[in-house]
């Protein structure tokens, strides 16, 4: 039996709930076959927070990230989680993904976008690996709450510049979903599902979760509840999108 889940645990789950539900929901679809391994690519994959689990669910993933560091920290822990059979992580930039991989039935592209130099042209990258059906599962850092959260910290001028201009400060480019649904569809990419994620888990002081017991649990399917609401959107922190080649 699992033991209780450590504080990191249950913040993780906080950040990532809403966005796994969705992920678990298009992996058991039911025209997606059981017996078949999805082949999935995690462009910018990082350490293997979400390649990593997947694979533990017996699909096969491949992470291509730029950063070495990154992928020694995968392959360990693919290991440790008994898993590096199913998983592989490769050096390389979105920009070349169409010379590093096979056709992929799911892509992730988690925290990406906001860094590479051209959105439309890295997702018409991403189009052009996915099988027709094959679903693109997009993270992306959205613009009004960071707004917000500026504006909260009493950083007004960087409030302001954020406002109008989606590529000020250090995490890269912000998107609204008005900005994202045509470059989705400039791809070819149909969006089938929009989430908000993290609306509230960034506000929560995080002593909280940590002191009241079944807080983490509650704060998770209060995020879930809000999640499909397009009121909330403007209130993520992420949009998460499912779009469909
Ligand atoms: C914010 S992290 C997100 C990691 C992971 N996807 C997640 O959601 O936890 C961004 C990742 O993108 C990678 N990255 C940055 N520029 C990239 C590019 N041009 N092509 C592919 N990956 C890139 C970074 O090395 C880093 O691992």
């Amino acid at each position: 039996m699992p033991g209780p889940a450590s504080a990191s645990e249950r913040r993780q789950s906080v950040r990532t709930g809403v966005v796994w539900t969705a992920i678990h929901e298009l992996l058991a679809r039911p025209e997606a076959d059981p017996s078949t391994q999805a082949r999935i690519i995690d462009i910018g994959g990082g350490t293997g927070g979400f390649a990593v689990p997947l694979a533990a669910l017996g699909h096969r993933v491949e992470v291509i990230d730029p950063s070495p560091d990154a992928l020694a920290a995968l392959g360990r822990r693919a290991r440790e989680s008994g898993v590096a059979d199913r998983i592989t992580g490769q050096q390389g930039d979105l920009a070349d993904l169409a010379d590093l991989v096979e056709e992929a039935d799911l892509v992730l592209c988690h925290g990406v976008l906001e860094v590479v130099d051209d959105p439309a042209a890295a997702l018409a990258t991403i189009a052009g690996v996915l099988r027709p059906g094959g679903h693109l599962s997009l993270l992306v850092a959205q613009r009004h709450a960071a707004v917000v959260a500026r504006a909260m910290a009493g950083h007004f001028q960087a409030a302001r510049e954020l406002l109008d201009n989606p590529s000020t400060g250090r995490g890269g480019r912000r998107f609204t979903l008005d900005e994202l649904e045509p470059l989705l569809a400039g791809a070819g990419l149909a969006t089938t599902s929009v989430h908000a994620v993290r609306v509230f888990a960034d506000l929560v002081p995080g002593a909280l979760l940590d002191s009241e017991p079944g807080a983490a649990a509650a704060l998770v399917e209060l995020e879930q509840a809000v999640s499909s609401r397009p009121d909330f959107f403007p209130l993520a922190t992420q949009l998460h999108v499912l779009a469909r080649h």
